[in-house]
């Protein structure tokens, strides 16, 4: 299986299936590739929030593919013309070679339209189980101690957490989240896109020392787990 961390909190994870989540391509700095570039076959959203529903709804119009996301997103998103699969906490999307779970997150979840705002539901991460490996990307969460649940429950393998602090976790509370989780490998994600959410990841690295491996991608670079 192959991770591709596309900067921000955006992910293309590629074994039996090819899941993109939180495709924020468009007017991301940092961004590698073009969102009518991206290929996969379904695609998952944590939260309303631009910088995560991003191009969700261009792209799976352009594929044909169905975008997940919790049930007031996924109304919102079909509203907008694209197939969408709505679904809700501690539920599990089963699918015939991947399946997905949706766990909570402590953040929010306006959807922005020019204007005004639409209430995006409830904000909330994903636990992908695939080609035997189990990975949580948690969204845009403050550090919660359900995390020890999520860890207990589903024990992943990696996690995707998010450290650039004012919006999120910072490099310390993920840290904890990391040794609630229990999973041997953290991508950390949502910090550089911006000034405002700067940080060092090797302080995260330093604080999961002996713990587990922080592998801070650059943007367009894949983790392959064997
Ligand atoms: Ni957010
Ligand atoms: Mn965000």
């Amino acid at each position: 299986m192959k991770i591709t961390w596309l900067s921000h909190s955006a992910f293309l994870i590629e074994g039996s299936e090819r899941i993109l989540i939180d495709p924020f391509l468009s007017n991301n700095p940092l961004a590698p590739v073009k969102p009518e570039d991206v290929e996969c076959d379904l695609i998952c959203v944590t939260h309303g929030h631009g910088d995560h529903l991003g191009d969700a709804i261009p792209i799976g119009k352009r594929l044909g593919v169905p975008v997940v996301a919790i049930y007031e997103l996924a109304q919102y998103i079909s509203g907008r013309g694209a197939e969408a699969v709505g679904m809700n906490f501690g539920g599990t999307l089963k699918r015939e070679k991947s399946s997905i779970t949706m766990v909570p997150a402590v953040h929010s979840s306006g959807i922005t339209e020019t204007g005004f705002k639409v209430d995006g539901g409830l904000p909330g991460g994903f636990v992908i189980a695939m080609d035997g490996h189990t990975i949580y990307h948690a969204g845009d969460t403050a550090l919660f101690s359900d995390m020890k649940l999520i860890g207990e429950l589903h024990k992943p393998e990696v996690a995707m957490l998010p450290i650039g602090d004012l919006y999120t976790m910072n490099p310390y509370t993920a840290s904890i989240a990391a040794e609630w989780l229990g999973a041997k490998t953290i991508i950390p994600m949502h910090y550089n896109t911006w000034p405002p959410i700067k940080q060092d990841p090797g302080d995260l690295r330093r604080m999961l020392e002996g713990k587990a491996d922080v592998k801070a991608l650059r943007p367009g670079e894949p983790l392959v787990l064997d």
